[in-house]
């Protein structure tokens, strides 16, 4: 099962994706998530990337789809990933759909978590990431059990540098310049869902997986 998942900056797109990726046994793609390694891991990829992720900006195409087809053509992908912050442009999703017409394929599902800007903001200043294992957290909705501590590998958690209430309202900005369009995009496509990405997660999860099937 090939899925991708949509939605605003803060939406639970990464929240989900784990699940799904947990339940269906297939890899959790996050572009963020890569970003963010190599930054903390001091790659040439990763200080280009954080001049545009400082400044809520995307990081350009060119950077950013090599590495992803790269990745879907590992072996642990060959029966289906779930794709997390990628696509978020139109030349992005054509580029994925080349590559997967190239080798007969195509996605399956592209999942949209629908969440209004008036939560986003919220969301985004109380959440609280691992930069070591990815696990996020909410400081109210899902606290970690130890205050300021992974549940999972025990790091400090911390507040993301993109997640400043300046460089969300931009991320907006760019979010509905930008990735919105795909929605468009997948409902041409026949393959979009909507979900309504204000409820609590496990809600969210289980409108999910009634899209996905058992
Ligand atoms: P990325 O890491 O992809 O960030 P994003 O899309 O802005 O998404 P987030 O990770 O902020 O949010 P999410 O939807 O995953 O929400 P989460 O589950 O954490 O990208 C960061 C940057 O990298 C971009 O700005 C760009 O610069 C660059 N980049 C990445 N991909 C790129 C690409 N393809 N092209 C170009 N540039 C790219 O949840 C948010 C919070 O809410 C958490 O605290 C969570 O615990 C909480 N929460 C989740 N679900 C719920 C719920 N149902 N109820 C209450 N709280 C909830
Ligand atoms: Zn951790």
């Amino acid at each position: 099962m090939k899925i991708i998942m949509l939605g605003a900056p803060g939406a639970g797109k990464g929240t989900q994706a784990k699940q799904i990726a947990a339940k269906y046994s297939i890899p959790h793609i996050s572009t963020g998530d890569i970003f963010r390694a190599n930054i903390k891991n001091g790659t040439e990829l990763g200080k280009k990337a954080k001049e545009y992720m400082d400044q809520g900006l995307l990081v350009p195409d060119e950077l950013t789809c090599d590495l992803v087809m790269d990745r879907i053509a590992q072996d642990d992908a060959k029966n289906g990933f779930v794709l997390d912050g990628f696509p978020r442009t139109i030349p992005q999703a054509e580029a994925l759909d080349a590559a997967l017409t190239k080798i007969g394929q195509s996605m399956d599902y592209a999942i949209d978590v629908d969440v209004p800007d008036e939560n986003i903001i919220n969301r985004m200043s109380g959440r609280r990431a691992c930069l070591n294992c990815g696990a996020t957290y909410h400081i109210v909705s899902i606290p970690p059990k130890k205050e300021g501590v992974c549940d999972t590998c025990g790091s400090q958690l911390v507040l993301r540098d993109d997640d400043k209430p300046e460089t969300v309202k931009k991320r907006l900005d760019v979010y509905h310049d930008q990735t919105q369009p795909l929605i468009e995009y997948y409902k041409g496509k026949d393959i979009l869902k909507s979900v309504d990405g204000t409820q609590p997660m496990e809600k969210v999860f289980e409108d999910i997986t009634a899209i996905l099937g058992a």
